[in-house]
């Protein structure tokens, strides 16, 4: 292909995104993020941000950052797992898994990264991973990195997961069987029926995941926490 028609062949993919306004820019914001920001010189309240506890400004959380950048620097310098992990990333992990009441806790510096860090170290080929149809996109971006076998379930329906758990079992016997949803969905701003999931999971012998990127630390938690069980 000359470049004159490797630049036809973009155009033309960008006019069908156009045609179909699925093209999308970055808007540029000029002040701090927060419940109201700055962009193109108008005040504007945001109510598309994932900051729900107002973190980003926290005065606390600021002064801890800027005196972990004077002691620490600004980079890890390389990989934790070949140059050795820093004490306040030791810390952070500590506090969480015990706030969290689990064994151990690890950050990843995204949740995209965590989605593809994780799912390929849980599941495989030839196992099984049923997905809320409304799951994040990273999380089916994990899901396929894994090379396990997708399944997807339309959003909080409990009749067709069931049906997936029983091919799952049958189909895929001895393999693992992980479910993968949100707690609270980014889309929509409801909540997966936690209970009923554990009791699924619990018959069927399977792995329930959650994304928890819009419950941790929110009121809705402590009612998760309690009905995970
Ligand atoms: C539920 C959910 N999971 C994962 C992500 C990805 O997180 P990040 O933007 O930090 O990569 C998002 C982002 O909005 C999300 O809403």
């Amino acid at each position: 292909m000359s470049q004159l028609q490797e630049r036809d062949s973009f155009q033309e993919q960008l006019e069908v995104l156009r045609a179909r306004s699925l093209d999308r820019h970055l808007r540029e914001i000029s002040s701090a993020q927060g419940a109201e920001i700055e962009v193109a010189g108008r005040q504007l309240i945001n109510l598309s941000s994932n900051d729900h506890l107002g973190l980003v400004n926290d005065s606390r959380l600021r002064e801890a950052a800027i005196n972990a950048i004077g002691e620490f620097g600004v980079g890890a310098g390389a990989s934790r797992l070949i140059s050795g992990t820093q004490s306040p990333h030791v810390r952070l992990e500590n506090v969480l898994a015990k706030w969290k009441g689990t064994e151990a806790a690890l950050c990843f510096s995204s949740g995209y990264a965590a989605a593809v860090g994780t799912i390929p170290a849980i599941v495989g080929k030839n196992d099984v991973i049923l997905l809320d149809k409304l799951c994040h996109a990273s999380l089916i971006d994990g899901a396929k990195l894994s090379g396990a076998i997708i399944r997807i379930f339309p959003h909080n329906h409990l009749g067709k997961l069931e049906s997936h758990l029983q091919w799952s079992q049958r189909e895929h016997a001895g393999k693992r069987i992980l479910i993968w949803t949100e707690s609270v969905f980014s889309m929509d701003g409801d909540r997966a029926p936690l209970r009923e999931l554990v009791q699924l999971k619990k018959r069927f012998g399977a792995l329930l995941l959650l994304d928890e990127a819009h419950a941790a630390g929110t009121p809705a938690d402590q009612r998760i926490e309690q009905e995970k069980g």
